[in-house]
Order: structure tokens, then sequence, then C-alpha cells
């Protein structure tokens, strides 16, 4: 079961997260919204397209799946494409550069709090726990 601790669901609904509908509240790419929690882990999607930063996450690993589109991550000694229905668990303190030629959406699964750009801070850092 997926709870939602953080978020004003309704207690007592029983709705589906239907991830096409929420990323169609997006209009910003690369700017990252919390769709579901299951215990520390947050289920986040995001609208992609062109290159994202070089970035670690010291602490986790990183699962990404492609709900549309493409999504080319590369790393220092290769690099996976990953087309919709496909993921990808990138591990904790892997240098990885997610890109997408065209507009991806993508669907995150990482420990609440993580930042998105990992220690790097710079334009592409977005603020946490924004929920969809
Ligand atoms: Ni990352």
């Amino acid at each position: 079961m997926i709870t939602t601790a953080t978020h004003p669901a309704p207690s007592g609904s029983y709705r589906a997260v239907n991830l096409a509908d929420k990323l169609s509240l997006l209009h910003e790419q690369w700017s990252q919204r919390v769709v579901a929690e299951i215990n520390d882990y947050q289920f986040k999607i995001a609208k992609v397209e062109g290159d994202f930063v070089w970035h670690a996450h010291a602490e986790t690993d990183e699962a990404f799946l492609v709900v549309a589109g493409e999504l080319r991550l590369e790393f220092r000694d290769g690099a996976v494409t990953l087309r919709a229905g496909e993921m990808f668990v990138v591990p904790r303190g892997v240098e990885h550069k997610p890109s997408a030629a065209q507009e991806t959406h993508i669907l995150v699964v990482e420990p609440r709090g993580v930042v998105n750009t990992g220690a790097e801070h710079n334009e592409r850092t977005q603020p946490n726990d924004r929920w969809v």
C-alpha cells in the first residue's frame, strides 16, 4: 500500500495515481513533483528535455522509469537508453548525466530529501517535497 503521510489526500478514498494525468499538470521541465510515498521513499514525476548536469548521489541509489519518450543516462564509462516502460537503477555514488533529445516523461524513485543535482547546486537544483 502506498501511504501519503505528508500529502493531503482524502482519507477513505481509493483513487489510482494516474501518471499521465499528473504529468499533464506539469508545465516546467526538470521540475520533479512527488506523486506518492512509500515509507521514506518518494515517487516523483518530471518532464525532461535536453541535458541535465553530471552529478552523483553519495547516499542512495536512484531509480528511473520512462513513462513516455526516451531517456539517456550517461555514465563516465558508458550509457543506457531507456524507452517507455523501461527502467534503470543508478547505484549510489555513480556519476550520471540524464538527457533527452525530445521531451520525455519520467518517474524517479528515491528516498525523500534527495537533492536532484546531488552535491552540485546550480540552476537545475530544485526544491524537494513538492507534490502534484
Ligand atoms: Ni541523479
